[in-house]
């Protein structure tokens, strides 16, 4: 009885003592952080799988196609004086402040003390390479910290446990990751929808618009008769694995991948065409269809990388060279601040409001038809029509030419 009673005593003096979330201790440094996900080891056993992770956008998550994701978060983290002040008196916490968008970008966030996070945010405005390089969606982060998308069902995940797909008969070879468990959830969409989804409006109290893959797909592309999930389209299949394409660094890869998947059909007609107005007119005139169909399985482009856009360019010259017509058509989805002004931002903590989206959605085709009335004289022309798909405006590498179609045309009588 009596040891029981002292026994009880120190259990709850300990517990007094112990901070409320004793569970989830913070790490205190940015090295400490990087340390504890160090997935280098992991290469020993699972080298393709390493060689082709490190090829993936999830191996730079702060930094991203062609650094545009670093330029971002610098802008959010320098923001805190200028456009969100307001974020001062609602927190004086850093890593609160960094939560909303960092939580997906680099979860292990969530484990950093404030003296950490801080450390990351200089390293981020610093661009300390050996720092956000380090910082990534790593093995650690999909197999183990973000593994469990339902936790009251499944419970938290295991500081020693690996989760995969398959039944390893609960063993598993690494020196710290010493168990493994199976989780069907991680071949669900569900599992990606973790973090490519948003915006965050319920969630974060400065709603981010950054992506929305697995809402897209929930609403436009299973209701159309979808059956594929991420991992169908992202993970299995040829070139794909752990590189999780689009990789828009790897020029000729992905140029392929995306011919693949998206094609432009372009039909020209010059011919004379007439109408009694009561009058008899005559128009000779050009005309242009143009068709955009895809594979893909939720809106393309998304969400953050907004300016990212597919432009079709067609224009008509005479044989003199003459430009006689020219428009372009840009594809991509339209956002505002969600205030008064309709006027088209960039930049992820900018954006909330969809106004208007000329992406490509699921199973819908795009298209377009030009009506070109010839100049008087004019009876043969150049036509000229591409697709562009431009990752990062500005950028001449992010540019990529898909298709390229010129037409000679005639209104005496050549179609096709
Ligand atoms: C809900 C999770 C989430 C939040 C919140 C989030 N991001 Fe993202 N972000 C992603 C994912 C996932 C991708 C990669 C997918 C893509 O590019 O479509 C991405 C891509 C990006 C890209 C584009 C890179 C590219 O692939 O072209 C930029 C830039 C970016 N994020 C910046 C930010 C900034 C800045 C914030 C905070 C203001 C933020 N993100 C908040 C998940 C998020
Ligand atoms: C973005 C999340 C993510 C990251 C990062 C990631 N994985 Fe995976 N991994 C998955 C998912 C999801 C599957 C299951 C794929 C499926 O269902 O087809 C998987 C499957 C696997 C498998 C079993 C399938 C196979 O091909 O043998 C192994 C082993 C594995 N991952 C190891 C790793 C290692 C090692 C790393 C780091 C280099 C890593 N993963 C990084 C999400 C991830
Ligand atoms: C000493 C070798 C070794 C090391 C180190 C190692 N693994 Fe494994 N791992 C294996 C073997 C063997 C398997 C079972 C065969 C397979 O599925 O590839 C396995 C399976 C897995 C699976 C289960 C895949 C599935 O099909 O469900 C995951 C996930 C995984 N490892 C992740 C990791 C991660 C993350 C690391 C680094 C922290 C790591 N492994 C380090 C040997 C190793
Ligand atoms: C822990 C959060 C997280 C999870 C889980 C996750 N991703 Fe990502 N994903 C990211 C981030 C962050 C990026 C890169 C952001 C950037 O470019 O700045 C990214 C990039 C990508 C890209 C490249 C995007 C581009 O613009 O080129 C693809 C494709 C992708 N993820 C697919 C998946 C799939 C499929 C799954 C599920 C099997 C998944 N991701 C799970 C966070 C995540
Ligand atoms: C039916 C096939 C299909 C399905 C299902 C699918 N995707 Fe895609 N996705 C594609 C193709 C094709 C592209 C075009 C570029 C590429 O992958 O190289 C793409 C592009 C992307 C991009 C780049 C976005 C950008 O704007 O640059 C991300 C991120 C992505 N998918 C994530 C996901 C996630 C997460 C899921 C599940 C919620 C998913 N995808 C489901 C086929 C699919």
């Amino acid at each position: 009885m009596r040891t029981l009673s002292i026994l009880s005593g120190l259990i709850l003096t300990i517990a007094l003592c112990m901070p409320v979330n004793a569970m989830a201790k913070d790490v205190d440094s940015v090295k400490e952080l990087i340390e504890k996900y160090d997935s280098a080891r992991c290469k020993q056993c699972h080298e393709q799988i390493y060689k082709d992770w490190e090829k993936s956008l999830h191996y730079k998550a702060l930094i991203g196609p062609f650094n545009k994701t670093l330029g971002t978060l610098k802008d959010y983290l320098t923001q805190r004086d200028g456009e969100l002040k307001k974020s001062k008196e609602v927190t004086k916490s850093i890593k609160e402040y960094m939560e909303p968008c960092f939580g997906c970008h680099i979860p292990q966030i969530q484990d950093a003390s404030e003296k950490a996070a801080r450390e990351i945010a200089n390293a981020v405005l610093k661009e300390d390479w050996d720092i956000v390089e380090k910082l990534q969606v790593n093995c650690i982060v999909c197999h183990n910290k973000n593994a469990i998308v339902r936790r009251f069902r499944d419970g938290n995940p295991e500081a020693d446990t690996v989760y995969g797909t398959k039944d390893l008969g609960g063993v598993h070879g690494d020196k710290v990751f010493t168990k493994s468990k199976k989780n069907e959830m991680m071949a669900d969409s569900a599992f990606c929808g973790g973090c490519h989804q948003g915006p965050n409006v319920l969630k974060s109290p400065e709603p981010i618009w950054c992506v929305s893959n697995y809402d897209s797909m929930l609403q436009n592309y299973i209701p159309n008769g979808g059956d594929k999930g991420c991992q169908d389209c992202h993970m299995r299949g040829e070139g794909m694995g752990h590189r999780f394409p689009p990789n828009y660094d790897d020029k000729e890869f992905e140029m392929k991948r995306l011919r693949e998947h998206i094609k432009l059909d372009v039909k020209t007609l010059a011919y004379t065409f007439q109408i009694k107005n009561p009058n008899l007119v005559s128009m000779p005139m050009i005309v242009i269809n143009t068709k955009v169909t895809h594979d893909i399985g939720h809106r393309f482009p998304d969400g953050c990388p907004s300016p990212t856009h597919f432009a079709l360019n067609v224009t008509v010259k005479s044989k003199d060279g003459k430009e006689i017509f020219s428009d372009a058509k840009y594809y991509m989805p339209q956002l505002k601040l969600g205030y008064t002004e309709n006027k088209m931002v960039f930049a992820s903590f900018r954006k909330l409001s969809l106004m208007r989206d000329t992406a490509l959605q699921p199973f819908k085709a795009k298209e377009e038809t030009f009506e070109v009335k010839l100049p008087p004289g004019v009876g043969e022309a150049t036509v000229e029509v591409s697709l562009n798909f431009v990752v990062e405006p500005g950028v001449k590498e992010s540019v990529y030419e898909l298709y390229k179609f010129t037409r000679e045309v005639s209104i005496k009588g050549t179609e096709n």
